[in-house]
């Protein structure tokens, strides 16, 4: 056994960012299906905001963190597509990212190409695979297709500016709403077709004169309790409701009979749904991978944080403070 020891970022208790501690922990060799990474950067996301609260509860003391890149040190048996010395970059379960070494499975890790940074790998692989199953694989029934309308929230944050920029790639007017007037501006900049401060507006009548009172096929959610009820008004009839996140809090109970009024139909998407297998998750990355090496959409990181620093980068995220993609640097 190799007698390696890591900083991991971990909290022994649910609540604020002051509950993130720097421990130092032991990492071994990885087992079958395992590898060990080093890592080079690591990305923040929204969602290791809720597993530090307990909105999504965890067992203590949790390592947090699921989405990094770095190199390889080691595999384990039954590991074929990666070895040791190769750049990588993953979003994968269990959380355990925030630290400098570690052994995790393999399965979600994927070769990163050549041309794509260690940062730029980090921030890239949990937004932007979310980006590629939003818009690609959370399909409403009567399809999507180039010049449809869409509606996505928090468009300036880091799964936004993707999802902005994929969008108009695939031809679709992405609607974007975001907190300030010069998120706006950046989600415009990024490729959003419209952009709306839902600080200042009342976007589910924005959204009716943009769509000439037609609405949008999808709006894809992930601010929560703030915006799912208005979000169903923004509907045509048949459209999707696709719920992926709760920045503002969960979504309250609601009665079916609500969907009525256009026979909508709504999900509660996760992205560690559509990665259960190392064939979709590469073929996944392959198709970010592809839209990134072309320029169609560029990873952008605002900021920049030690790992040491990880209270301030939860603070800034919860606070609304960033845009576009944060990273951790060990
Ligand atoms: N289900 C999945 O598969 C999946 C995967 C990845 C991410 N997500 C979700 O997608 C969202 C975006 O993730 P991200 O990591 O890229 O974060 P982010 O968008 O960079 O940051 C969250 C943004 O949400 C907006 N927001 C609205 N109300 C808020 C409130 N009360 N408190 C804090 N923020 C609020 C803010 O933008 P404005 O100031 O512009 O409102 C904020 O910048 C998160 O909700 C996350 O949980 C879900």
């Amino acid at each position: 056994m190799s007698e390696q020891t890591s900083r991991a970022v971990r909290i022994h208790a649910h609540g604020g960012p002051e509950q993130l501690v720097v421990d130092t922990v032991s990492v071994g060799e990885p087992g079958p299906g395992q590898l060990r990474i080093r890592h080079h950067a690591i990305g923040l996301n929204f969602i290791d905001v809720y597993q530090r609260t307990g909105l999504y509860p965890n067992t203590m003391p949790l390592a947090l963190g699921m989405e990094g890149a770095g190199v390889v040190e080691a595999v384990g048996e039954g590991v074929t597509h990666l070895k040791a010395g190769d750049r990588a970059a993953y979003a994968a379960n269990p959380p355990g990212s925030y630290c400098d070494v570690r052994v995790m499975p393999a399965m979600n890790v994927c070769k990163l190409p050549d041309v794509i940074d260690f940062e730029t790998g980090a921030a890239m692989m949990l937004k932007g695979l979310t980006a590629q199953y939003l818009l690609k694989r959370a399909r409403p029934v009567e399809g999507l297709e180039a010049g449809d309308f869409v509606l996505f929230h928090a468009a300036a944050g880091g799964v936004g500016l993707i999802a902005c920029q994929w969008a108009k790639a695939l031809g679709l007017q992405l609607i974007g709403t975001a907190g300030s007037d010069e998120k706006c501006a950046l989600a415009l900049e990024h490729g959003a077709s419209h952009a709306i401060n839902y600080r200042t507006e009342d976007f589910a009548a924005r959204v009716k004169d943009i769509t000439n009172g037609q609405g949008v096929k999808v709006v894809y959610d992930s601010v929560g309790k703030d915006t799912f009820e208005k979000s169903l008004d923004c509907l045509r009839p048949f459209g999707l409701m696709a719920s992926f996140g709760n920045a503002s809090g969960p979504v309250a109970p609601f009665a079916p009979a609500v969907l009525a009024k256009g026979s909508l139909y709504v999900t509660r998407q996760t992205l560690f749904t559509h990665i259960t297998s190392r064939e979709r998750t590469q073929a996944m990355a392959d198709d970010l991978f592809a839209v990134v090496e072309a320029g169609q959409v560029k990873i952008r990181i605002d900021q920049r944080f030690a790992l040491t620093d990880v209270q301030a980068a939860h603070k800034s995220l919860e606070a609304r403070a960033t845009t576009g993609c944060t990273v951790l640097l060990p």
